[in-house]
């Protein structure tokens, strides 16, 4: 399990408590994921490569060190649109390319309905947002497509993982490491982590 990431921060298990209450209500629920999804992409992103910069402050030259490579963001639709923000908020200069999948419910199998991925990539390193690995699927189809698309360098950062989904995704994509605030114990019947947080998407998005 050596590329699972699971943090240990105490904000973040703070926030996390507060982001499952039933009582959390949709606004302070985006507001929680917003600030989990930087809080965990500040982890996710401690190997970046930088390049040594020189910067003139006005007291002379500091040395200083840029990011080198071009980062994108893929939100997974739809839950994970709400991770982008905070993200984003770090990474001003990142792109953000949005993945849409659906469960088909006879063969359970994830289906592409989104992707507006232009034909040669133009980043050359994506972080998949997505708040829950449930079953796993989403996020490994997430990550067929944008190796298909020519990256190599792929992080998925997520909230709330399950053991099932966190294993689909290591044996399909052992190079992928994955960044999360919890692991919870398991999968239900129809796919929701067990306690986890419910409908992540509608809970953000009020329309449970
Ligand atoms: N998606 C969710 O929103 N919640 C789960 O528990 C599993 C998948």
């Amino acid at each position: 399990m050596s590329n699972l990431h699971v943090s240990k921060h105490p904000l973040v298990a703070h926030k996390l408590s507060l982001l499952r209450d039933t009582k959390t209500e949709p606004q302070k629920f985006r507001e929680l994921v917003r600030e989990l999804g930087a809080l965990l992409t500040y982890e996710a992103t401690l190997d970046l490569p930088t390049h040594p910069i020189q910067v003139n402050t006005p007291m002379g030259l500091a040395p200083c060190e840029e990011l080198t490579e071009k980062i994108g963001l893929v939100p997974i639709l739809r839950a994970g649109l709400g991770m982008v923000e905070g993200v984003w908020e770090l990474m001003p200069s990142s792109e953000v390319w949005h993945i849409g999948l659906y469960r088909d419910e006879k063969t359970l199998k994830p289906v592409e309905y989104y992707n507006k991925l232009p034909v040669q990539p133009t980043v050359s390193v994506c972080l998949i947002l997505d708040p829950m690995l449930a079953t796993g699927c989403s996020a490994v189809a997430t990550i067929d497509i944008l190796k298909r698309w020519g990256v190599s360098n792929i992080k998925f950062v997520g909230l709330i993982g399950a053991p099932e989904g966190i294993k689909r995704v290591q044996d399909a994509h052992p190079d992928v490491p994955i960044y999360l605030a919890a692991v919870d114990e398991k999968l239900n019947e129809i796919g929701y982590i067990v306690p986890g947080l419910g409908d992540a998407g509608d809970r953000q998005f009020g329309t449970a």
